[in-house]
């Protein structure tokens, strides 16, 4: 499964990607390939995990050398490479997308990585995107087709009119909703009225979200996040990770 999380920014899609991340880890479906693909580069450091290279970096060598050894192929040569943007741990394995790339032709290059990506993507259970804020990641088309996207809203309209507008722009481009868009309310007690509404705005004329959640505020969540420590080791009973137990795990 490729589950995409996606949202305006700081609505907490890098919050909820970490704490899929641990509950996936948590009834083993594993391994899980995580993609950090948010150009601010934020799951690494979620997680407590030292980031090193980034996809980016190597498409901007790959673009700016030519010292390939001659009995490699481009995509062998940036298979290899690629591996300095992995980060392995155990049940999971971290992958940084890194900054957008400069002006000039990235098409060969992100061929290469487009196809490495879906090889990659093979050898594990399940591919967990943190995407880049908005709609740019749906209209650029470089991160594979999900089979459930995760939409994630907070209390602002704005947030909810986003998710409005990337599931519009997500049936424009594939003819259709993946099989699965369950709609995260964050920050949000069960049952407020303000959860109706916002669900309402993003849910737009024709969208049936699979399942809504709710997530509330956390204060471990906030306190892990101001001090740097892994999201991985929150309290099992934190209300965050306690909301996330509703959420029913992908097939
Ligand atoms: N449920 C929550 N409880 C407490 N703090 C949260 C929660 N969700 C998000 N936050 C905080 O809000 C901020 C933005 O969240 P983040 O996940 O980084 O958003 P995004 O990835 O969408 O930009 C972070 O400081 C994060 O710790
Ligand atoms: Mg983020």
């Amino acid at each position: 499964m490729i589950i995409a999380v996606i949202g305006k920014g700081g609505v907490g899609k890098t919050t909820l990607a970490s704490l899929i991340l641990r509950r996936l880890m948590e009834c083993g479906q594993t391994p899980i390939l995580a993609i950090d693909a948010d150009p601010s580069s934020c799951l690494g450091p979620a997680l407590g995990i030292a980031v090193g290279g980034t996809l980016a970096d190597l498409r901007e060598s790959m673009r700016e050398t030519a010292d390939r050894p001659p009995s490699m192929s481009a995509g062998e040569w940036l298979a290899l490479g690629a591996q300095e943007a992995i980060v392995e741990n155990r049940g999971f394995d971290l992958l940084t997308m890194g900054r957008p790339e400069g002006k000039g032709c990235y098409c060969f290059v992100n061929n290469l990585i487009r196809e490495h990506l879906d090889r990659l993507s093979r050898s594990y259970r399940h591919v967990l995107l943190d995407c880049e804020p908005g709609l740019e990641h749906l209209s650029r088309r470089t991160s594979g087709r999900p089979d459930a996207l995760i939409c994630v809203t907070n209390r602002s309209r704005m947030a909810a009119e986003t998710i409005r507008r990337s599931l519009a722009l997500y049936r424009e481009i594939h003819g259709g909703l993946p099989p699965r868009a369950d709609l995260v309310l964050n920050q949000f007690e069960p049952a407020e009225p303000l959860a109706a509404e916002m669900t309402t705005i993003a849910a737009g004329a024709n969208v049936a979200f699979r399942r809504v959640l709710a997530v509330p505020s956390d204060p471990q969540v906030a306190s892990f996040e101001a001090a740097g420590t892994s999201l991985l080791k929150l309290d099992p009973a934190t209300p965050a990770l306690a909301a996330l137990r509703a959420w029913e795990l992908p097939a």
